[in-house]
């Protein structure tokens, strides 16, 4: 029987990459999204897949999206929470506003969309959950000190709950992205840009593409003896020690 993976904001950019390369895998793919149904039911038309409206930065919603997804599919066995928001601005002009949405939909949510999910993994005795982090996480961002927050946040979620669930073949990892070629990494001010791309050593964006090779590793069966990881994928702009 295929597994069941569910990719959260998996209809657009990196995560419907991985939407696409969890489904060539052989997944049966549930693609979640938050606002644009337009780009959903382009990607489900494309995919084959099944995509979702719900916000993951809401407890209710997370619980009935993840109820549905099993009535339709079956039991979650493989979770990517890649969903996520960018609100940019320097601290000190930061209004909370910006601050407690980039942590409710970045960090919060992986709450609200892994605890529905866990216990059915311990029991079952197999799961994976990738949790889709950042560079800006590991080394933390000018203009970005709410996103750095939940970025960092979301590595130690994973180091902490790859632990208590090592021993029930639950697998817990991060791949930490540096600057792909997405709608998000393209908001940056064109001159910032510029400037970062300068930084990167391999001299160019990265793919979504690279990113769910990645993922589509993590999500195997072959992956089994890796978690509590965070796989670093930028360009050599940032070296995690
Ligand atoms: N270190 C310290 N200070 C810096 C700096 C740096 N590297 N770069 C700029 N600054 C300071 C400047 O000196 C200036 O300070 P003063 O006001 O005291 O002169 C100030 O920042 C810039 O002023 P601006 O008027 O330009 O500020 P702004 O509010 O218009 O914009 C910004 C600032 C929001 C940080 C903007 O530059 C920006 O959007 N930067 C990009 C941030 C970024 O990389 N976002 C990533 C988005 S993609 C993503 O998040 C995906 C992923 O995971 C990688």
């Amino acid at each position: 029987m295929a597994r069941v993976a569910l990719v959260t904001g998996g209809t657009r950019g990196i995560g419907k990459a991985i939407s696409a390369r969890l489904k060539a895998d052989g997944f049966k793919v549930a693609a979640n999204y938050a606002g644009n149904s337009e780009a959903a039911d382009a990607t489900a038309k494309e995919l084959g897949i099944s995509v979702y409206k719900w916000d993951v930065g809401d407890a209710a919603q997370c619980a009935e999206g993840i109820a549905k997804v099993t009535a339709d599919l079956g039991p979650v066995d493989v979770l990517v929470n890649n969903a996520g928001i960018t609100k940019d601005g320097l601290f000190h002009k930061m209004a909370q506003e910006k601050w407690d949405e980039v942590i409710r939909v970045d960090l919060s949510s992986l709450f609200y969309m892994t605890r529905p999910v866990i216990e059915g993994m311990r029991e079952r005795g197999y799961g994976r959950i990738v949790n889709i982090t950042s560079i800006n996480g590991q080394k933390g961002q000018v203009g970005q000190v709410n996103y750095s927050a939940a970025k960092a946040g979301m590595i130690g979620f994973t180091k902490a709950l790859a632990q208590e669930c090592a021993s029930k073949g639950v697998t817990v990892n991060a791949v930490a992205p540096g600057y792909i070629d997405t709608d998000m990494v393209a908001a940056v001010p064109e001159d910032v840009l510029k400037k970062i791309i300068a930084g990167i050593p391999v001299g160019r964006l990265g793919k979504a593409e690279e990113i769910a090779h990645a993922v589509s590793f993590l999500a195997s069966d072959n992956a089994g003896f890796m978690t509590g990881a965070t796989l670093t994928m930028n360009g050599a702009q940032y070296i995690a020690g």
